[in-house]
């Protein structure tokens, strides 16, 4: 376990996973956006991989109407796995299986889409009083840099809340949450860490408070449920968590503070039709058993390409 023997390990994820992918109609018609393959898993075994590697083995998903294919996919499928065994298909059979060992598994249900911060609060009794990550389905951290155990560190050392940030341009600031930083006394031994001031969803380029822009990666204290309670909505007349977290700074006897980790290593968007075109090549080419056709293959492909 990366966390730290000497504090109440984080245990508990909440994955919101109630969106209705309108990015990816009509293939999100009768199927959950979750549930597309990146390679030959769905993205969301991804993101539940990253939070079971980093000690989170109790999660909650939120889901709502459409969704029932995550349920099945993280449960056991006997009658598939009998096959399997059947056949002596055994590589199959463990990869079948390996979605159902990662974590236990709870489920809750948002009953209308009233934004980000109305779903996680539907995790308040899930979550009772400990700190816990949230986690969002379209952001794919890379496995080889993970941001979860230095988020959890920083919660650690500093109490309070920590978010992902990651920096973009100008131009793609209004598609995030963007954050009012400060830097933090030097010597507090982790790099890449800032206090945050203030927190803004969506902002027009002109009034971002800066380009660091929300990761889908929270680590939060249980204050902030009371917050989101008492929450407008906001930004498309939805609650959204940015704001509670935005709130949380002002607030830093019941809550605060808020840090931000910066994080610099791999990330890419399944929630974007373009990048997720980019993960699965990506990582297909990766992989041992694709990789080098799949290369060969890009070469060609690429020389072919009109200017
Ligand atoms: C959500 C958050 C936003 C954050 C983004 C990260 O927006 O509201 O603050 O920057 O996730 O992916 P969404 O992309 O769900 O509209």
């Amino acid at each position: 376990m990366p966390q730290s023997s000497n504090l109440k390990p984080i245990t508990k994820a909440v994955i919101p996973a109630a969106g209705m992918g309108t990015r990816f109609l009509p293939a999100t018609k009768a199927m959950p956006k979750e549930m597309l393959p990146v390679v030959d898993k769905p993205a969301i075994q991804y993101v539940v991989e990253e939070a079971a590697a980093a000690g989170l083995t109790e999660i909650m998903m939120i889901t709502g109407r459409n969704k029932r294919a995550l349920e099945d996919h993280f449960d056991r499928a006997t009658e598939l796995e009998a096959l399997l065994e059947e056949k002596g298909a055994f590589d199959l059979l463990e990869s079948v299986r390996e979605s159902t060992k990662l974590a236990h598994m709870h489920y809750g249900r948002q009953a209308s889409p009233r934004g980000l911060g109305d779903a996680v609060l539907t995790a308040a009794a899930f979550v009772g009083n400990d700190p816990f990550a949230v986690l969002l389905g379209d952001d794919l951290i890379d496995e080889r840099n993970p941001i979860l155990p230095t988020m959890i560190k920083v919660h650690q050392k500093f109490g309070g809340s920590v978010i992902a940030l990651m920096e973009v341009s100008p131009e793609q600031i209004s598609s995030y949450g963007a954050a009012a930083v400060a830097p933090i006394e030097p010597g507090s031994g982790i790099e890449n860490v800032v206090r945050i001031s203030g927190l803004v969803e969506k902002p027009s380029k002109d009034q971002a408070p800066s380009n660091y822009a929300v990761l889908g990666r929270y680590l939060l204290t249980a204050d902030i449920f009371k917050v989101l309670q008492e929450t407008p909505p906001g930004r498309n007349n939805e609650i959204q968590l940015t704001d509670a977290i935005a709130e949380l700074t002002k607030r830093e006897d019941h809550g605060g503070p808020v840090h931000g980790v910066i994080f610099k290593g791999l990330r890419y968007d399944t929630g974007d039709k373009l990048g997720y075109l980019q993960a699965t090549i990506r990582l297909a080419s990766e992989r041992s058993d694709l990789g080098p056709e799949l290369r060969k293959w890009l070469r060609d492909f690429v020389k072919g390409l009109p200017e």
